[in-house]
């Protein structure tokens, strides 16, 4: 079939991005490798620039975010095809310059020439769909998960003022204002190199989404005690918790991820290797526990489009459970006076609201409302935090007291 196919792309006239992006679509379908790994490798081996990267990572998910329109109106062109149809890449790439206009010079046959002259439908896999469709509005949430997302920084205040770092950023790129979600975020519109910032900025600023920053604000323990972070692999919200001055104690199961936090330069700071569901910690050691949970992140689309494909019931039930567990040991590790907060960048309420609310039924913990955390925040004990509404990634955040 394959020596049949009509052939229209020439790899060799083809931008190399744009043939990077190709061969991971290939790559991605045989080996349903997530696209951020298949693209790293790819750009990698081609040796792409720093801007050819970004080019291909654009591009790549424009088209995963419209994949399922774009392969619908694919397979409904090449069905109606008359003799012999162009081959798979060559699909690709109109699939592709349908979800960019202008990215590059490509001729192709009608009927697939006529893609993107129809505006795209952009929706969620109906599975996802479903499980957000609990929360009010989900329309427009479904749209604002489907968009790129903004960058978010968060800033020590220990080494510098969010006015200063706000400057010191904008010295790059305009658009970059603070983020009121809370006193550490910042928001920009575009991305910024931190390599070319001053050495005292660059110690001072780093990426976070300011949803993650006002989990970890909210986990912050009483002066002088210790917070346990469950599930700190990776270390985001253990570095703004030890740049705000509080003891981490950072556990996690993957030992990679507990090296990446170690690698954070986090002050006071104690890493454990373990596994948070049978955790090696006397009951009622910790003044906070923070359950940051393994989850589907489905709260984080905008980033990895791609991860709404690979999201079934299966998963979301496997989450649900280790969830579960690693909040009952949570409530097992806090003191009586003390606070659990558990969260997770899921929308789901499988992984959200039917993982907390049991625990309050049955006795075993008490709802501690939000604004008793943080001003500013809801009278209740949880929130969810949206891209539409809050111009975060997707979080949802509950605290609890144990009985
Ligand atoms: C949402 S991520 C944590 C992100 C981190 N708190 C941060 O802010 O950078 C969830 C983490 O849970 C860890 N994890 C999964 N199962 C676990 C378990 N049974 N016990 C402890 N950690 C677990 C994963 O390795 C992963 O690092």
């Amino acid at each position: 079939m394959q020596g049949r196919e009509r052939v229209l792309a020439d790899a060799d006239t083809l931008p190399a991005p744009v043939t990077v992006v190709l061969d991971a679509i290939a790559r991605h379908r045989a080996t349903r490798a997530p696209l951020k790994q298949v693209l790293a490798e790819l750009s990698a081996r081609r040796r792409l620039g720093k801007t050819e990267r970004q080019v291909a990572a654009d591009a790549l998910f424009a088209w995963a975010r419209r994949r399922l329109d774009l392969e619908a109106r694919i397979d409904e062109a090449v069905a109606g095809f008359g003799g012999v149809p162009p081959r798979r890449r060559d699909q690709d790439l109109c699939a592709v310059l349908a979800a960019n206009p202008g990215l590059c010079d490509a001729k192709l046959p009608a009927p697939l020439d006529a893609l993107w002259r129809t505006p795209l439908a952009e929706r969620l896999p109906p599975f996802v769909r479903a499980q957000i469709a609990h929360l009010p509005d989900a329309d427009a949430l479904e749209q604002a998960l489907l968009q790129p997302a903004k960058v978010g920084f968060a800033v020590d205040p220990s080494r510098l003022t969010r006015g200063e770092a706000i400057l010191a950023l904008q010295a790059q790129k305009p658009g970059v204002r603070p983020h009121p979600l809370c006193d550490t975020a910042i928001e920009s519109d575009e991305r910024i190199p931190l390599g070319k910032l001053p050495p005292a900025v660059r110690a001072a600023v780093w990426p976070m989404n300011p949803g993650s920053q006002l989990i970890a604000q909210l986990a912050q323990p009483p002066a002088g005690e210790w917070v346990l972070d469950l599930c700190g692999g990776g270390g985001g919200k253990a570095k703004l918790l030890g740049a705000l001055g509080h003891r981490v104690v950072v556990c996690d199961i993957d030992r990679d991820r507990l090296q990446a936090a170690r690698a954070r330069d986090i002050p006071a700071a104690v890493f454990v290797l373990a596994d948070g569901t049978a955790p090696p910690f006397a009951p009622r050691s910790f003044a906070r526990v923070l359950v940051d949970a393994p989850c589907t992140a489905s709260g984080t689309l905008r980033h990895s489009p791609d991860r709404a494909l690979r999201l079934d019931a299966a998963r979301v039930d496997a989450y649900s459970k280790v969830q579960q567990q690693l909040l009952a040991q949570a409530l097992r590790l806090c003191r009586e006076d003390g606070v659990v907060v558990y969260a997770t960048c899921s929308l789901f309420a499988a992984e959200n609201e039917e993982v907390v609310t049991p625990f309050v039924n049955r006795g075993e913990a008490t709802a501690v409302p939000l604004s008793s955390l943080a001003a500013g925040l809801p009278a209740g004990p949880a929130m969810t935090l949206r891209p539409d509404v809050h111009g975060t990634d997707g979080f949802f955040v509950a605290a609890l007291r144990p009985h």
